[in-house]
Order: structure tokens, then C-alpha cells, then sequence
């Protein structure tokens, strides 16, 4: 594993859109996974900003959403969808093709993640899953105890998780209590993992990680082991 401290929001920022662009320099057609959330927005707003002056190009990958909130359609602005859209593709000048988002308020919702799995499958897999943390250790929305093989699945959400994503809203908008979510064998599975870690509230759960030893009560340990997961991580949080 490579693990990278930065300082600050910004040098954050700079290095995890630093790595995606290296990632897309050796393979335009990368095929990612893309989070929602707090930690990822200063990457996308430093990717974008890369991709303005011409240092990197992200028109010719193909994007896939981790995960999306189950009932919520992608036009409200509540939606995983939305955000991505909001903080990122909206900008990117991505192809709409070449993305392909979670539909949570789909008819049947396990007929939408056999879908999705099956898209990612077209493109020969993830090579790149970026993930956040949550402060309870999950990825994705494969929360503690989740299993650790299979794909893209309809789960319940913890009321940590929930209480911590309502924050994110000023308004009454009550956070569904289910989620649709690629599975941690799918992530497994992607070639490479940037896992990027910022705020207090994740130094346990990062501590755990780095503690390397699997533990299906946090999610994130699922990856101790990969062959090629790279951390950024603030170093606020590092111990000692
Ligand atoms: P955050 O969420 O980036 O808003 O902290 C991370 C997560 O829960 O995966």
C-alpha cells in the first residue's frame, strides 16, 4: 500500500486529482468508480481544474456511481446522482454515454444492480474504485458486517450514516432508509483503490485500517491486502 499524508484541504485535493490524472495518462479509457460526499469535492473541483489547462483529459473514461440513496430519483437534488453531476460531470464534458449512475427510484431495484454490475462488466471491471471513509468503517454503503464477496446490492443504512449524511442538507430532506451500493467484491475486484480519508470523525476507522487486520466489523479493512491501494489521508489524523 502507498500511503501519502497531506496538509491541508488543498494539497488533499491536489494530490488525489495528481493520482487520477496519472491513472488516465496511462489509460484514457479508465473505467472508475465515483464517490459522493464531503471528501471527494476538492477532487473533483482540482481534476476539473486539471482538465481545463490541459494537463489531463477525462473525456474518453468511463464513470460509474458507487452508490445512491434507494427511492430518491436522480433529478432530485438530494440524489448521489445529482451531486456527481453538481461537483463534477456537469462541468466535465464527459460523453453522457460513457456514465452510467444508479437509478434509486428504479421500478426494480435488483434488476438496476444487476444492470450496473453488468455495465462495469462491458467495460472489463473497475480500474479504479475511489473511496471515501465512512466513521463507522464502511466504503461505499457496505456498512459494519456487510458481507465481503459479491456485486451491487440494495442494503439498509445504518442511522449513523444516516444522521451523518443529513447533515449535508439544510433542509428537512429525511435520508432513505435503504441504499443501493456496488458490493465489496466488487471493489475488491477494481485494479486499483484510492481510498481518500479526511475529518476527524474517521481517525478510528483509519486507525483500524492501518492496523491491517481483516475485520468484517469494518468494511474498510475488506482492503488490507489489495494489490494496489493507494490512501491519502490528512495528516491531522496521523497517530503519534
Ligand atoms: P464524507 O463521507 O466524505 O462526507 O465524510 C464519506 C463516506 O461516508 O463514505
Amino acid at each position: 500500500m502507498q500511503i501519502e499524508w497531506t496538509e491541508g484541504e488543498d494539497a488533499f485535493a491536489d494530490r488525489a486529482a495528481a493520482h487520477v490524472a496519472d491513472h488516465f495518462a496511462r489509460k484514457p479509457a479508465l473505467s472508475v468508480a465515483l464517490p459522493t460526499g464531503m471528501t471527494p469535492v476538492g477532487l473533483y473541483r482540482a481534476l476539473l481544474g486539471r482538465a481545463a489547462e490541459g494537463a489531463v483529459s477525462l473525456t474518453a473514461g468511463h464513470y460509474f456511481n458507487l452508490d445512491e440513496y434507494v427511492g430518491v430519483p436522480q433529478a432530485d437534488s438530494h440524489s448521489f446522482a445529482a451531486f456527481l453531476h453538481r461537483h463534477f460531470l456537469g462541468q466535465s464534458g464527459i460523453p453522457a454515454s460513457q456514465i452510467r449512475l444508479l437509478r434509486g427510484d428504479a421500478p426494480d431495484i435488483q434488476a438496476e444492480a444487476r444492470a450496473h454490475d453488468a455495465a462495469v462488466a462491458a467495460r472489463g471491471g473497475l480500474d479504479l474504485a475511489i473511496l471515501g471513509l465512512g466513521a463507522n468503517g464502511h466504503i461505499a454503503f457496505n456498512e459494519p458486517g456487510a458481507p465481503w464477496d459479491g456485486g451491487t446490492h440494495v442494503v439498509p443504512l445504518t442511522d449513523e450514516t444516516r444522521a451523518a449524511n443529513a447533515a449535508y442538507f439544510a433542509d428537512a430532506f429525511t435520508v432513505p432508509e435503504a441504499g443501493i451500493t456496488m458490493g465489496i467484491g466488487m471493489l475488491r475486484a477494481a485494479r486499483h483503490i484510492l481510498l481518500l480519508v479526511s475529518g476527524a470523525a474517521k481517525a478510528q476507522a483509519l486507525e483500524v485500517f492501518l492496523a491491517g487486520r481483516p475485520d468484517p466489523a469494518w468494511p474498510v479493512t475488506a482492503l488490507c491486502g489489495h494489490p494496489s491501494v493507494t490512501l491519502i489521508a490528512d495528516s491531522a489524523l496521523r497517530a503519534g
